[in-house]
């Protein structure tokens, strides 16, 4: 009879010198954990993904903005991407200079056009409207443009990014319209990106859009860039033994590619790709603690503090996320279907439905893994709920605070007296 379920971590050491109670007691409950050897080690794969001279990973902000995380980054050696002034705030935090900020944006408003032309290396608009405003207030700059390379893939449709029915990108049948927009701003064409959507574990389907922006841009001779966006999945099915990306494989095919369009077109430039999640998920786990069990029917339900204001991902998506329990007592448990949902108030706020696991008791502390990314960035206030502490387990095994809880002070202090 299993009491525990925390294999996975501790396959890792994932808390170095902590424990789960220990980092709870210190820190507060939910927590947001991370760590950094694995962090570091997500990186490095992402950087070494092809083999070419002008090759950069750009690590996509918008997965995990906290600036001590940025920071570990940066010394890894990548980019960033940035989408809002707050982000580009926090890079310049972390210390990322302007020549590694890539912005890529959507619908934003003039000024943010100008604040990131300033502060940013390359902005990247995507619609002819976006080029046309960055036009105004950038007149003779270097502007890049988004494109739709018709095709998507993700794990959810919220998050598929090209295609016939998304916001993003400019199709080719505008090329005409935006070279027109292009020289009545003098604005020099720096290069293409796209992103065709979140959370693939099949290559096949970036692997097919980037032929297509590379057969697209021969036609554009003397782009400095070519960006193909972020995506690369990580197995969140861990206890299933769900495989990883191969990037092996992945690493010969996309190398043979763009190899071969070099020595067909010439190209001098650089290529890019915008990584998220695979950099900042699986460093992340986060822990919260059961605060109620009931039968309702024939579902038991255990009741905890991590409602989806604490992590978004399972109501929003419906994604799965694996669960650890490190239980309080050592009173055996049985190994039983449990509805794991938050403090919330509404009937979705489920963390993980129907799962076999050892029975959860009160004051047992839960784990969720592969939580780094689109966790803490997406969690809110609502219910006026605190959102949570982040802390690194460092290389030595040390433990850090880098952002504290919210007090109820940062709650009111919006509001004028
Ligand atoms: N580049 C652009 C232009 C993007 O819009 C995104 C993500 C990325 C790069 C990074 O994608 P990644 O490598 O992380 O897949 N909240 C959702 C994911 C939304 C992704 C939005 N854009 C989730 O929790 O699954």
């Amino acid at each position: 009879m299993n009491i525990t379920r925390s294999d996975y971590s501790a396959s890792l050491s994932f808390f170095g010198q902590s424990t789960p109670a220990g980092l709870v007691a210190a820190y507060g409950s939910p927590l947001y954990v991370y760590n950094e050897k694995i962090l570091r080690a997500r990186c490095r794969d992402m950087k070494n993904l092809v083999s070419d001279p002008a090759f950069t990973a750009c690590y996509s902000t918008k997965a995990n903005g906290n600036p001590h995380l940025l920071r570990i980054v940066r010394e890894e050696g990548l980019s960033a991407d940035a989408m809002s002034p707050g982000e580009l705030a926090l890079l310049k935090q972390a210390g990322f200079s302007q020549k590694d900020i890539h912005y890529v944006c959507n619908n934003v408003a003039a000024d943010e056009l100008a604040l990131a032309a300033a502060e940013a290396a390359h902005v990247s608009v995507d619609s002819l409207s976006q080029l046309e405003t960055f036009g105004k207030v950038n007149p003779g700059g270097r502007v890049m443009v988004r494109l739709n390379p018709g095709l998507g893939a993700g794990h959810h449709a919220k998050v598929v990014t090209a295609g016939k029915k998304v916001k993003f990108g400019i199709n080719p049948e505008d090329f005409e319209a935006m070279k027109a927009i292009l020289s009545r701003y003098k604005l020099t064409l720096a290069g293409f990106n796209q992103h065709i959507g979140s959370l693939f574990l099949d290559p096949q389907p970036f692997l097919a859009a980037a032929a297509w922006l590379l057969e697209k841009a021969k036609a554009f001779p003397g782009l400095e860039i070519l960006d193909f966006g972020g995506g690369f999945g990580i197995p969140y099915r861990k206890y299933e033994g769900e495989q990883r990306l191969d990037l092996a494989a992945f690493k010969d095919s996309f190398s043979r590619l763009l190899q071969d369009f070099r020595a067909e077109s010439g190209f001098a430039g650089r290529f890019i790709i915008e990584p998220g999640r695979y950099i900042a998920c699986e460093c992340g786990l986060l822990l919260g603690t059961a605060q109620a069990v009931k039968n309702n029917g024939p579902v038991r339900y255990v009741g905890t503090d991590i409602g989806f204001s604490v992590l978004a991902r399972p109501v929003l998506y419906d994604a799965f996320h694996d669960v650890e329990i490190y239980p309080a007592g050592n009173e055996p448990r049985q190994e039983m279907l449990q509805t794991i949902v938050g403090n919330i108030c509404e009937s979705g706020d489920i963390l993980a439905k129907d799962r076999s696991l050892p029975e959860i008791a009160v004051g047992d502390i839960i784990g969720v893994l592969d939580a780094g990314a689109y966790g803490h960035a997406m969690s809110s206030n609502y219910n006026q709920r605190l959102r949570p502490a982040e802390v690194l387990i460092a290389e030595d095994g040390g433990e850090k605070l880098i952002r504290r809880r919210d007090t109820l002070e940062d709650l009111l202090a919006v509001y004028p007296q």
